[in-house]
């Protein structure tokens, strides 16, 4: 009956009747058995006619749980009434219980029609109702291996989120499908499924709010943005398994989306002081001494690098937990560690996953524990990685983390192996270079050039001043070596019965089939049995959450600092992210900015970064230099480069050196400022990095910028954003500014305004009145000494004569800090009060304070207080 009144639904403005959708003949369901509760509401959900078996039977019988978590929190479940049905487990990504809350109490609604059931979620915005989610008149189907559910919007809505993709941070609304389903995608193409699945959406409506709707679901699916063919807006999730899970977030503003969101997924990890100094790497340095040479050459450069990374490079046939013995032998490595940490610098390291399956260490004590997946009983499952034929540790076996706590006690223990400060972890989604269906791994191995042949062994060589006497420098290490290598571009819990390796509903998954060069899908795990098919998306963020254990095995009290390249939902909690391969192109240096956003504010994994100056292809100097400077607004701001294309250390060009010594001095002087929003990020949720409109969420002009953005409350950064520019059309909220640089007003006024004569060594930075900022002096060339350096207090009035700020100390590393300073700064009436906590003495002064927009600012005074009433008129110390 349903479907027949659809099907002749008046149509507005449309001569031609058509079905409303492929799916639109679908009885959905009736709600029965509806009880309400003081903070719940349940019922049962029965099919309502016969069923429609798009692809697959439809289930008869569901269950909808509805909770009012909190008053800005409600929780929609529709599940199978057998709860047979696959649901992200809690151990991988517990989720939040009702505190018990009265209905009334919450600014969100729920509202539902039993028959058929459909639902709504408003939201009381000054006494008016705003409809945020609404299923009236479509289909809900929810069958083994398809379930489908449309909400109406707005029309021309403001969507953001729904990652990891390289399409504008504001998403298209017509003819838009974002699929979801983890994969190794190099060079990042727009428009396709990229390494990560966030299946959280930020809806935001200007003066109307803003919300968030997260749908906890890691099957693959498919999200479709269009509009009906009368030009009703819609979001549609089609997803191949799982349940309804979801999750809404009230706001009103996009900030509190984001905390809201927080609340649900988890606090991002705080990061160690040091992680965000300037790091480099590359995949290619063909011995350690080429590594060390890097370190001698950026320290001759005068570039401060604080870290020093080593790829795949470092290993013995590219086999996890090895070394080349030839190549990065251990005493040359540990020499080289002890030369970093001696200098206040830092090593990291990188970790596939897949083990090689040969005689080595980490695959026998591994297959004794039996902890690799497998394809049956009495067989691995293999795959083609690195080093060859490989392995794959199932996160799920209930001893994975003592054999990845083992491997790391032996592998990096400080006393006798690599002493790692951080770990970087890859290939993860899982990669699988062996295509689909792969029935002979060591031919393809073969065939294909894994492992690849390591370069020849050098000659023995020239010391390097300061260096042990066999490090030496090598005009010949920027050769290429291995040739041009290319990565192939070819391309089993849940119900029974299901289709696992191609479902009927195949969704938009860029490599082709769901099995195709990753793990297939038909794999069973360890434990409780889960299907690959339904937990894919959890592979990267199960081996980062082991993996920060396995840090925090060796040193328990150190915060771990492990950037992964695969994560789902809720991976900030443990883990940073780089945003992969991307190219030395201009089109991925302008998109890093979204994508780096989106991480940031709206998937709560703010230690994210591209790969500066990028990563495939050869850069070039100019846009190694402007890579340079918008990375260093990066939180995790690290140089990388592939194998076989032209080494791009900043030193390599006069003009990049130049702009990295300029641009990563006024990230240090910065850092305090990023390390205390950073903080309130770890302990709030409260975003660091921001796109414009979450700080003028009323200013529709801002609703698209995703090339200019916040680097905390007080900073706008409007990078150059082409080749061969030197100016930049920078959008200025109607709002007081002032340049970095010059100290002078700028008065925006809602428009564009062009910066000119922005040189190579030059990215536009703009202070928003009303701040104040705490820098470091200038100078320092790593952050252990910019840790000793004071500080001077800028203060950028708003056009009331305002401004605030905070500044939070503690040792910088320690997981528990036993003291910490939280020291907050206000400006009024001409006066600067500096208050708050101060439990950790960081043993420097506040050097001296500056005022912008007046004259005669500068002023300093001697004490030490928990409250200094600052008049700007004479001189000021004060110890913190
Ligand atoms: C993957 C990573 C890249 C790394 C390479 C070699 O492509 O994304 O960063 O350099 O593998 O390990």
């Amino acid at each position: 009956m349903r479907a027949s009144l659809l099907l002749l639904a008046p149509l507005v403005g449309a001569s031609v009747l058509r079905p409303r959708s492929d799916t639109a003949a679908c009885p959905g369901y009736k709600a029965l058995n509806v009880k309400e509760g003081g903070a719940s509401l349940t019922a049962d959900l029965v099919l309502n006619g016969p069923p429609c078996n798009v692809y697959g039977e439809d289930l008869q019988d569901l269950k909808l749980l509805v909770e009012y978590q909190t008053s800005d929190r409600l929780h929609v479940m529709i599940y199978d009434s057998d709860e047979e049905v696959y649901q992200v487990p809690e151990s991988v990504l517990p989720r939040p219980h009702p505190n018990g809350n009265r209905y009334k109490d919450h600014n969100l609604r729920f509202d539902y029609q039993p028959d058929p059931f459909s639902l709504r979620v408003l939201r009381d915005v000054d006494g008016n109702e705003e409809v945020l989610f609404d299923t009236t008149d479509t289909d809900i189907i929810f069958e083994s291996q398809y379930l489908k559910l449309r909400t109406w919007l707005p029309a021309n809505p403001n969507l953001y989120g729904l990652g990891e993709h390289s399409d504008p941070l504001r998403l298209p609304t017509t003819n838009y499908t974002r699929t979801l389903w983890n994969r190794d995608a190099y060079s990042i193409p727009s428009e396709t499924n990229l390494y990560g699945d966030h299946p959280v959406y930020v809806d935001h409506r200007g003066d109307a709010g803003t919300h968030g709707v997260f749908f906890v679901n890691s099957n693959g699916m498919d999200i479709k943005i269009d509009k009906t063919y009368d030009g009703r807006q819609f979001l549609e999730y089609n997803t191949i398994g799982g349940v309804l899970d979801l999750y809404f977030m009230a706001g009103p503003t996009p900030k509190e989306v984001s905390k809201q969101y927080a609340e649900v997924v988890g606090l991002p990890a705080m990061q160690s002081y040091w992680t965000f100094g300037f790091q480099q790497c590359r995949y290619g340095y063909r011995d350690i001494y080429a590594v060390a040479e890097v370190v001698y050459n950026y320290s001759q450069a005068g570039i401060p690098l604080e870290t020093m990374w080593t790829d795949i490079d470092y290993m013995d046939r590219r086999r996890v937990f090895t070394l080349d013995p030839l190549r990065f032998p251990l005493d040359k490595v540990r020499e080289l560690v002890r030369y970093l940490h001696s200098h206040d610098q830092k090593y990291i390291m990188m970790v596939d996953p897949a083990v090689s399956l040969s005689d080595n260490g980490a695959f026998n004590r591994g297959n004794e524990m039996d902890i690799f997946l497998r394809e049956n009983e009495t067989t691995l499952y293999k795959g083609v990685v690195w080093p060859g034929v490989t392995v794959f540790p199932d996160w799920f076996h209930p001893d994975i983390q003592t054999y990845w706590n083992g491997e790391f006690a032996r592998f990096f223990n400080p006393d006798n192996g690599v002493d790692i400060d951080g770990l970087w972890i890859d290939m993860n989604e899982a990669a699988n270079f062996c295509p689909y269906p792969c029935n002979n791994p060591a031919i393809w191995a073969a065939k294909n050039g894994m492992p690849p042949t390591p370069p020849p062994v050098r000659e023995p060589p020239r010391p390097l001043p300061g260096f042990p006497e066999d490090f030496q420098p090598d005009s010949t290490s920027s050769k290429r070596w291995y040739g041009k290598q290319r990565r192939s571009t070819g391309q089993k819990l849940g119900l029974p019965d299901r289709a696992l390796i191609s479902p009927p509903y195949r969704i938009h998954n860029a490599a082709g089939s769901l099995s195709m060069n990753t793990i297939e899908t038909d794999i069973k795990h360890a434990g409780e049995g889960y299907m690959e098919y339904d937990t894919h998306n959890l592979y990267g963020t199960m081996m980062s959450s082991t993996s920060r254990e396995a840090m925090l095995s060796r040193r328990p009290e150190v915060r771990p600092f492990v950037i992964t390249r695969s994560t789902f939902a809720g991976a900030g909690a443990h883990v940073g992210h780089w945003l992969g391969d991307n190219l030395s192109e201009w089109g991925k240096y302008r998109v890093s900015i979204a994508q780096m956003l989106a991480f940031a504010s709206m998937f709560q994994v703010p230690m994210v970064g591209s790969d500066v100056c990028g990563f495939g292809g050869d850069t070039n100097e100019e846009l190694c230099a402007r890579w340079a400077m918008l990375g260093a607004f990066q939180p995790f701001y690290r140089n990388h480069n592939e194998l076989g294309y032209r080494p791009q250390e900043f030193y390599r060009w006069p003009s990049v050196a130049a702009a990295a010594r300029k641009v990563i001095n006024i990230r240090y002087r910065l850092l305090d400022y990023l390390y205390t929003a950073f903080y309130r990020q770890s302990q709030t949720g409260e975003p660091f990095l921001q796109p414009m409109f979450y700080v003028y969420p009323n200013d529709p002009n801002t609703f698209s910028k995703d090339l200019q953005f916040f680097y905390g409350d007080a900073l706008l950064i409007s990078p150059v954003q082409d080749k061969g520019q030197t100016s930049v059309d920078a959008y200025f909220p109607d709002d007081l500014f002032y340049d970095w640089y010059t100290g002078k007003a700028v008065h925006g006024h809602g428009a564009n305004m062009t910066l000119t004569n922005i040189g190579i060594t030059e990215i536009p930075i703009h202070i928003r009145g009303g701040s104040v900022i705490p820098l470091r002096s200038e100078g320092a060339m790593t952050t252990t000494e910019l840790r000793q350096r004071g500080f001077e207090i800028l203060i950028a009035p708003d056009m009331n004569g305002y401004a605030a700020g905070e500044l939070y100390l503690d040792d910088g590393e320690s997981l528990h800090p036993a003291s910490t300073s939280m020291i907050e700064f206000e400006y009024c009436d001409g006066k600067l009060h500096v208050r708050g906590k101060f439990g950790y003495h960081a043993d420097v002064t506040i050097e001296s304070v500056t005022l912008l927009g007046q004259k005669g600012a500068t002023a300093h005074r001697d004490g030490q207080t928990k409250q200094v009433d600052v008049e700007l008129t004479g001189p000021v110390v004060i110890n913190l």
